[in-house]
């Protein structure tokens, strides 16, 4: 289960994303800051957020719950601190980078799958299996089909994470899968609601944190650098600028023009926190 794979372009950004905010911002997730009424929203206090963010999540565990698998653990921070809290955690991580810092976060009081989710196999069971901004990267039927069959009986699914509202159009933030489509599979599946929070107000200012980072920083080094490349090596860098056109342009759409705003995020994106039981088998 451990062979080695290729990066997506979304592996690379959150390895990037993660070694930039522990460097800069001492960050110890790759998640959302909850913004909480006394917490001024400046990227000092991200961490903070971040930390806010936890406690939170941690406040929506069922009672009872002993064995957890923490689905997309990032950096492994939330495992560790479930560990500190006497749970037993497993975690899944496909990518590489970050599983190695997880190994480093809990040691080895957990077992850690290197793999997708939508291709997990083993035999073990859990109490409660965890997404903490890790759904949306998953296959939705693949989620539901896989976290009913690790699950032990009344065992729960906690679901933190983006999600697209439903008739609202595309906005210029991707990801998220489709709240309606979830609700409909869910519908038809073994579980039940038992609780439905929505944080999209504690969550949208790190969108505009976002957008100010990368307006003041990440595109004034990105030129600096591209200035600097077509001055020394004009002939390569015409000819890498003409093979990549498409991907630089999508990247260009995707991280400039300030439109990635918290209130588009308001508009096009419901943040929840979702626990569902396995009711039926
Ligand atoms: C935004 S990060 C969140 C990380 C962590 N849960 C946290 O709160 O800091 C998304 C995580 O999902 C993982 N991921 C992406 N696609 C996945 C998949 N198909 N199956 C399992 N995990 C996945 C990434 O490797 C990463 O750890």
């Amino acid at each position: 289960m451990a062979a080695r794979r290729e990066s997506s372009s979304r592996e690379v950004g959150l390895k990037i994303g993660w070694i930039c905010g522990e460097y800069f911002l001492k960050l110890k997730h790759l998640h959302y800051g909850y913004w909480t009424d006394g917490l001024q929203v400046d990227i000092s206090n991200l961490r903070a957020a971040q930390e806010e963010y936890v406690k939170f999540l941690l406040s929506h565990i069922p009672k009872g719950v002993k064995t957890v698998l923490d689905v997309g653990c990032g950096a492994g921070q939330v495992a560790q601190r479930l560990l500190c809290e006497g749970y037993a955690v497993d975690c899944v991580s496909p990518s590489d980078f970050l599983t190695e810092q997880t190994r480093k976060s809990v040691g080895d009081k957990s077992e850690i799958f290197e793999c997708k989710y939508e291709e997990l196999e083993t035999q073990k069971r859990y109490d409660l299996i965890l997404f903490v901004e890790s759904f949306q990267y998953i296959d939705l039927p693949t989620a539901l089909a896989n976290t009913s069959r690790f699950l032990n009986a009344g065992g729960h699914m906690l679901i933190c994470d983006i999600f697209k509202k439903s008739g609202e159009g595309k906005g210029r933030q991707s990801g998220g899968h489709d709240l309606d489509k979830l609700s409909k599979l869910v519908e038809t599946s073994t579980f039940s609601l038992v609780e439905d929070v929505d944080i999209t107000e504690q969550t949208a200012p790190n969108i505009d944190l976002l957008n100010d980072a990368l307006e003041k920083v990440g595109k004034p080094v990105v030129e600096s650098i591209a200035d600097f490349l077509s001055e020394r090596y004009p002939t390569v860098f015409k000819l890498l600028s003409w093979k990549y056109q498409d991907e630089l342009d999508k990247v260009s759409k995707k991280y400039s023009g300030g439109s990635r705003t918290g209130e588009q995020f308001r508009q096009f994106k419901s943040y929840r926190l979702l626990l569902y039981r396995k009711d039926r088998v």
